[in-house]
């Protein structure tokens, strides 16, 4: 594929905010309202939520004693996940108690698109609509995340070439969009490395700071990261921010337009 600035890429720049003309378009809002993180990897707090939202926090509640949780009943990762088809994996995923996450979320979201994609994108954790949903970046930053795909010719629909296969590091919602924690990261690769293993893509594109500590086992920052080709388990991995951040920061958009770019290249090259 080109690197020419045809309808596709235009189409990109512009849902990027990478203005081609001059004109935002209508209705959209601003960028400030969007309930999006404002650091790579780093999710929105309660309070944070709360304002994103327009709600008021709530007020401080009278003396009474908070109810009684339920005491989580933990189990171990269930055996064989390393040998586990499609269906086993996401079936073990459904039942999974490993972690605490367990006992807050309302549904786990597996990961969607083509078993017969070339591309993984793989994303930190589910948020609050994810949750609800049982599927991957449903929100704000997954339009953002379908409209980049689009723009090179990719989507969660779409097969082999033109398909991307969309999964996060965590099969269940933080609580209140807290950051994953590192034990829930190791907790959950397991499940991630199998899905990379049936799968068999030809590239990943890891987004954000949980998806490289999952794939790469490295706590440096996005920006040391970028702009060169890693590798998990033979497949070549390119590092970008992630598309929640993006919503909220210009410079890092056109960095991440040059990532995509530099993924292409990554696949023309072994084609
Ligand atoms: N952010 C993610 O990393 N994954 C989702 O599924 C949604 C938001």
């Amino acid at each position: 594929m080109s690197l020419e600035l045809d309808e596709r890429r235009v189409a990109m720049l512009m849902e990027m905010n990478l203005k081609v003309w001059s004109a935002a378009p209508a209705g959209q809002p601003p960028e400030s309202r969007l309930a999006e993180p404002a650091e790579p990897g780093a999710r929105m707090q309660p309070q944070a939520v709360i304002a994103a939202r327009g709600e008021t926090a709530p007020a401080a509640r009278e003396e009474t004693s908070p109810a009684p949780r339920a005491p989580i009943s933990l189990q171990p990762l269930p055996a064989g996940i390393a040998t586990m088809d499609w269906a086993a994996l996401e079936q073990a995923v459904a039942g999974c108690r490993a972690c605490a996450l367990c006992g807050s979320r309302k549904n786990t979201v597996f990961g969607v698109g083509s078993q017969r994609a070339d591309w993984l994108v793989v994303g930190e954790a589910p948020g609050e609509n994810e949750d609800l949903a049982g599927e991957p970046f449903v929100g704000q930053a997954g339009k953002l995340l379908d409209n980049m795909l689009k723009a090179i010719g990719l989507s969660r629909q779409g097969d082999a070439a033109q398909g991307a296969y969309v999964a996060n590091v965590l099969k269940c919602r933080p609580p209140a969009n807290r950051n994953p924690l590192p034990e829930e990261v190791t907790q959950c690769e397991p499940y991630l490395r199998r899905q990379v293993e049936l799968l068999q893509p030809k590239i990943i594109l890891a987004l954000g700071r949980f998806a490289v500590q999952s794939l790469l086992q490295s706590n440096e920052p996005i920006g040391k990261l970028r702009g060169r080709v890693h590798e998990y388990h033979g497949v070549p991995v390119i590092v970008s921010y992630h598309p929640a951040y993006l919503l909220r920061s210009l410079p890092e958009k056109a960095k991440a337009w040059a990532d995509l770019c530099m993924a292409l290249e990554v696949m023309q090259r072994r084609a």
